[in-house]
């Protein structure tokens, strides 16, 4: 299988949904708002990941513009801060890693990590482009996002946005803004035993 996207030539090895391989992070976001629609259709989706016990750990807190989103630019190292900013809404994403008997929830950031695909997906079946970013202040986000710091762990934040053009972002980043490739499936899914 293989995808119609100048900048995506992923060939998939085996039958796979289309959406696997169509999506890709591009750094290249087009300053167009994205509506109230839009926005609770992401966390629409990312809402029904499964998560151990139903504990449904994520949080998610986003700005879309005006002193919020300017707040949340503040939090981004120099690369994500390059082309960031022009994606219509930013996501700080939290897992809750202690629950309400002061228990640690040892899946969370992989329930989070589940939601986060979840939105991810839905974003690209809207026509809209999704980046995660670990290179952010991490502990800043806890005071930018009001958080507590004592039940959650922040884990990243995502630019959400519609596609933009090469003329969107710096031209150091064009020749490095297209879809990558992936480890042959042989080398990370094992029958028995692992074998590396
Ligand atoms: C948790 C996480 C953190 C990431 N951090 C950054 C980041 O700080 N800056 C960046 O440009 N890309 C970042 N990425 C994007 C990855 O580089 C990208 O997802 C990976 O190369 C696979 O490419 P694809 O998403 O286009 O399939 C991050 C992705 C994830 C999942």
């Amino acid at each position: 299988m293989t995808v119609s996207d100048s900048k995506n030539s992923r060939v998939a090895s085996s039958s796979v949904e289309p959406m696997f391989i169509e999506r890709w992070s591009s750094k290249a976001f087009s300053d167009k708002a994205l509506s109230d629609d839009q926005i609770s259709s992401l966390f629409e989706a990312a809402h029904w990941a499964p998560s151990s016990s139903n504990r449904q750990p994520w949080l998610f807190v986003y700005a879309t513009d005006g002193p919020d989103r300017e707040k949340f630019n503040t939090l981004l190292n120099e690369g994500n801060a390059r082309y960031a900013p022009n994606a219509g809404m930013m996501v700080l994403i939290f897992a809750r890693i202690v629950d309400d008997e002061g228990n640690k929830i040892r899946t969370a950031l992989f329930d989070t990590g589940a939601a986060w695909m979840s939105l991810a997906l839905q974003a690209n079946r809207m026509g809209l482009n999704t980046r995660a970013m670990g290179g952010i202040d991490l502990d800043a986000a806890y005071d930018v996002a009001r958080v507590p710091r004592d039940k959650f762990e922040t884990v990243c934040a995502i630019a959400v946005g519609y596609r933009g053009t090469d003329d969107d972002i710096h031209e150091r980043m064009v020749e490095q803004n297209f879809a990558n490739d992936r480890k042959d499936v042989r080398e990370i899914a094992f029958k028995g035993t692992y074998s590396g």
